[in-house]
């Protein structure tokens, strides 16, 4: 039987380089903040494994309680960024939703363009974190969330379908911190639609 990996290992977003609107300054960034992630989560999982087997996992010890909240946001951290890159692509057509994603957006929002002005509205919201339009596994609903930093307002179980990244690092320095919403046209004139729709149940 093949060894399991020890580690997770940063996925590569090479491919993303000359999107519209987002520079590859930006993203080179960016790709390293991400590896910043996968790095903290690697270390934090064998500290807290190592912690458990060495029977210092007690809610007292406040160095295992700190590491064990610390989780959450280096976790989501890594994982929400995945999502991001991986919803978009050089060259598209900023057309919209396409497809079942669509037809599932049209369900719940009555039509695209309210679920866009929703998904905007979210997206350009004060704070540091995340727009995410989820899907509930449950009964296939969409919705739009805001999630502060990584962690803070993931719904347990939903599943990302459309997740934009709205800390000031993934727009800044091609967009003023006040310009988010220049920000939010580049990231949708580069979704990759498909991409999205693939991750839908
Ligand atoms: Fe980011």
């Amino acid at each position: 039987m093949a060894e399991e990996p020890k580690k997770y290992a940063p996925k590569s977003f090479a491919h993303l380089k000359g999107l519209k609107g987002i520079s590859d300054g930006v993203l080179e960034t960016h790709f390293k903040l991400y590896e910043g992630y996968v790095n903290r989560t690697n270390k934090l999982t064998e500290t807290l494994y190592a912690m458990a087997k060495e029977g210092q996992a007690a809610g007292s010890n406040p160095a295992y309680a700190e590491l064990t909240r610390r989780m959450g946001f280096e976790y989501n951290g890594m994982v929400l960024h995945e999502y991001y890159f991986g919803n978009l692509k050089p060259g598209g057509t900023g057309a919209g939703a396409t497809g079942k994603l669509k037809s599932a957006i049209e369900a719940r929002f009555g039509s695209y363009d309210i679920w866009l002005a929703d998904f905007r509205a979210i997206a350009t919201m004060p704070g540091v974190g995340w727009a995410i339009t989820f899907q509930n596994p449950e009964n296939g609903w969409l919705s739009n969330h805001w999630v502060s930093l990584h962690e803070e307002g993931n719904p347990a179980g939903f599943r990302p379908i459309l997740v934009m990244d709205a800390w000031e690092h993934a727009f800044v320095p091609d967009y003023k911190a006040n310009e988010r919403a220049k920000y939010v046209d580049a990231y949708f004139a580069n979704i990759d639609w498909a991409a999205a729709e693939s991750r839908l149940k």
